[in-house]
């Protein structure tokens, strides 16, 4: 029988402004988070726990159906709701320390984040990075010993290491819908190196298309590159691609998670994209940088998969595993696979041997799928909190590491700077569009901050907010 989730495990304040299923699912949250249900523990039927809590029984299918998606809960088909099994993250309470306790991760700040060394003391939700404190330390051991005995190699392949290539192929099929082999992969440094090497090879002077408001790297490393970057127009459900120009050579493009205003491109839209490649002859990039990471409903299969011989497809372990790592990959036809490989031998540009030996073991081993279960679920826990304190004005909520908070234009600087004078960083939209800014706000990264930063984070930003915008 399960046990009854009444006060004092489960408390809906009935005068708050907080809908009572969102209160529900956090209650809930918490009360997994902290043991207090454990994992494989049966939940009360929907009808029970309404009835136990008077409340309707929507509000309960509703909170257990937000759960489900987050990966807290999982159902077993005729016997009901039960606990998902899960790690406990750093974050949660910990038996009292004793003499080998070791200090919770989060108290050594020395960690650098991508673009500048953190401050010190502040709360930094600028975009960009993932959170790396709560890796397996034992499976890391484990892939850098594995590693070590294999190195030095003899003659790297540039196309990269074949046992990886393989690995990567197997987890693209499974992950990403796509049917392909280790000939399809070459083997990068992140989503960067793969643009740069594809950038590389068509040479200076293409007319390259960028989303806008798009990613501001992808346009930096195509203007390093020589190439003319032309923006293209999105909307709330990614590229508009009936707005692109014939006369482009390539278009960078986010179809999963449009970046940053969180779209993702629909079927109709991607026939389209792939009827305009076919007839321009433009190359489709395709930065599938954080699709693993979706909360609602299961991600579309990669664009790559519609056409091979279109798109080209980059990815990266920057955000599931850590940017540090510098691995990632190209997707391509093995013909432009191998060209690819023969310029980057040219460019003497590789991917560190010891680093995709340690990665192949991770993947081998299953590690990497573990660890990305676990983030799926803080991630979702964290985005559920930020949709609680901001929901009225975010958009992109849906997936990956970061949200829109939109806000009038008028009122960005101020809340820039308020929130810094309060301690929490903030990365305003300018840096994402090439010409004059087509939305206002803030792109808020919740992946490298710890849960309690991002609940204090989140009380001033929504006081700010209210405040300036309100
Ligand atoms: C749109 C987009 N693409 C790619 C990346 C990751 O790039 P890389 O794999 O070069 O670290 C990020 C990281 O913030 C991103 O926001």
């Amino acid at each position: 029988m399960p046990r009854p989730l009444t006060d004092p495990v489960v408390r809906l304040n009935r005068s708050s402004p907080i809908p009572l299923t969102t209160q529900l699912a956090s209650e809930l949250r918490t009360a997994m988070s902290t043991g207090v249900l454990r994992p494989t523990e049966r939940l009360p039927s929907s009808r029970s726990l309404a009835a136990g809590l008077s409340v309707s029984r929507t509000v309960v299918t509703d909170a257990y159906q937000q759960l489900y998606a987050e990966g807290w809960l999982e159902g077993r088909h005729g016997s009901g709701t039960f606990v998902a099994e899960h790690e406990p993250l750093s974050e949660r309470p910990r038996e009292a320390s004793g003499p080998g306790h070791r200090p919770s991760p989060e108290r050594l700040h020395t960690r650098p984040s991508r673009v500048q060394v953190r401050d010190e003391g502040m709360i930094d939700l600028r975009p960009g990075a993932p959170w790396v404190h709560d890796h397996d330390r034992a499976a890391l051991r484990r892939a850098w010993r594995h590693a070590a005995e294999h190195f030095p190699d003899e003659e790297p392949d540039p196309h990269g290491l074949p046992r990886l290539r393989e690995l990567l192929a197997e987890h693209l099929r499974r992950a990403r819908g796509i049917r392909i082999g280790p000939e399809n992969v070459l083997v990068t440094r992140g989503t960067g190196n793969g643009l740069d090497l594809v950038a590389a090879l068509l040479g200076p002077g293409i007319r390259a298309g960028v989303e806008e408001p798009g990613y501001a790297r992808a346009r930096t490393i195509l203007f390093a590159r020589g190439a003319q970057v032309v923006p293209c127009p999105v909307d709330h459900d990614g590229l508009r691609v009936e707005n692109l120009p014939e006369d482009l050579d390539l278009v960078y493009t986010t179809p999963a998670h449009q970046y940053p205003l969180g779209g993702r491109l629909p079927v109709p839209r991607r026939e389209r994209l792939l009827a305009w490649a076919a007839r321009t002859g433009a190359l489709i990039v395709e930065d599938d940088y954080d699709a693993e990471f979706r909360y609602d409903v299961a991600p579309l299969p990669a664009l790559y998969g519609l056409d091979p011989d279109l798109v080209v497809l980059l990815g990266t372990l920057s955000k599931t595993l850590d940017p540090d790592l510098g691995i990632g990959w190209i997707v391509a036809e093995p013909e432009l696979v191998h060209r690819l490989s023969l310029l980057r031998a040219e460019l003497t540009d590789r991917t560190s041997g010891p680093v995709q030996a340690a990665t192949a073991r991770l993947l081998e081993r299953g590690d990497l799928d573990r660890h990305l279960r676990r983030m799926r679920r803080e991630y979702a826990r964290r985005r559920a909190l930020i949709v609680e304190h901001l929901g009225l004005r975010l958009a992109g909520d849906t997936a990956g590491l970061h949200v829109l908070l939109c806000l009038p234009k008028n009122a960005v600087d101020a809340v820039v700077r308020a929130a810094k004078a309060e301690g929490v960083l903030v990365e305003d939209t300018s840096r994402t569009s090439q010409g004059a800014p087509r939305v206002h706000g803030l792109v808020i990264g919740y992946g490298s901050v710890s849960y309690t930063e991002l609940r204090r984070a989140c009380e001033v930003l929504s006081r700010i907010v209210d405040h300036h915008a309100g």
